[in-house]
């Protein structure tokens, strides 16, 4: 194990009470080094995870060649991550991402809930079901986009069973520096923030998705378009005015994807 990410792994066995640990050989001779040294920082090697302060600044470096492999190591560390840990209001389980991590479109949703956090995967309950229904009337495969989240670990209630809540902003804040890397790992064509949590979290704005849809918002320098999120179209009863506003958004998507669009599509969910 290198020095830094050692003296990390010490730090967040400090932060979680644990004051005993059981070294062995080469981590004592790591630790003699730089105590010898006087200093507990030496740089990072290319293309090395960096240490938990360079994390914070919002620069964390996957490792791997293929943007698969790096997501696979961003999701690696995100399992562990402390500013995220440390809130002690969310769940231990972390739900990374799910689809094609070369994707032309990338969708950000919320947390995780009851369902996701048993499956490990985004986006897999009841509205993840009505996402894969619009992505189907948009021609696309769930394993051809890429489906994230703001906040990678679903919030914690009292008592709570299935019982879901929206993150807080500090809790975003927390998952955030992951989703910028997933952006910069993907480097998506379009961006989509399902709901109002996701579109706080990545544009830092609380108006209401009403507000903020139907025009193109820019995040790391990519076209990101707000809509209502899935749950909120499952909520509604007779949701045909809000599935038309939703569909309108991803028309929008559409064409700045250059996807085909058919007549059919054009006028789904028009009386
Ligand atoms: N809602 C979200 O926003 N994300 C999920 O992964 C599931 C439900």
């Amino acid at each position: 194990m290198d020095a830094p990410i050692l003296l990390d792994y010490l730090k967040q066995l400090e932060k979680q009470g644990i004051d005993h640990v059981e070294i062995d050989d080469h981590a004592r001779s790591v630790l003699r080094e730089l105590y010898t040294r006087g200093s507990a920082r030496r740089p990072a090697k290319p293309n090395m995870v960096e240490t938990s302060e360079q994390l914070q600044s919002n620069s964390i470096v996957a490792q791997g060649n293929t943007a698969a492999e790096k997501i696979a190591s961003l999701a690696n560390i995100a399992k562990t991550w402390q500013p995220a840990r440390s809130l002690g209001s969310l769940r231990d389980t972390m739900v990374f991402s799910a689809g094609n991590p070369e994707a032309d479109f990338m969708l950000v949703g919320e947390a995780p809930g009851f369902q996701e956090e048993q499956k490990c995967e985004p986006f897999v309950g009841p509205a993840g079901e009505k996402l894969n229904q619009i992505l189907e009337a948009m021609g696309l495969a769930r394993e051809k986009v890429y489906i994230s989240n703001v906040c990678k670990f679903r919030p914690t209630t009292r008592n709570q069973t299935t019982n879901n809540r929206k993150p807080s902003p500090e809790e975003m804040a927390t998952s955030l520096p992951f989703v910028k890397a997933e952006i910069d790992i993907v480097k998506p064509r379009v961006i989509v923030a399902l709901g109002g949590s996701a579109a706080q979290g990545l544009l830092g704005s609380d108006k209401p998705v009403g507000q903020l849809r139907e025009s193109w918002h820019q995040f790391q320098g990519i076209p990101l378009r707000v809509t209502y999120h899935p749950s909120y179209l499952l909520r509604q009863e007779d949701g045909l005015g809000e599935k038309l506003k939703v569909w309108e958004d991803m028309l929008a998507v559409m064409e700045k994807l250059s996807l085909p669009v058919s007549e059919k599509q054009r006028s789904y969910f028009k009386k």
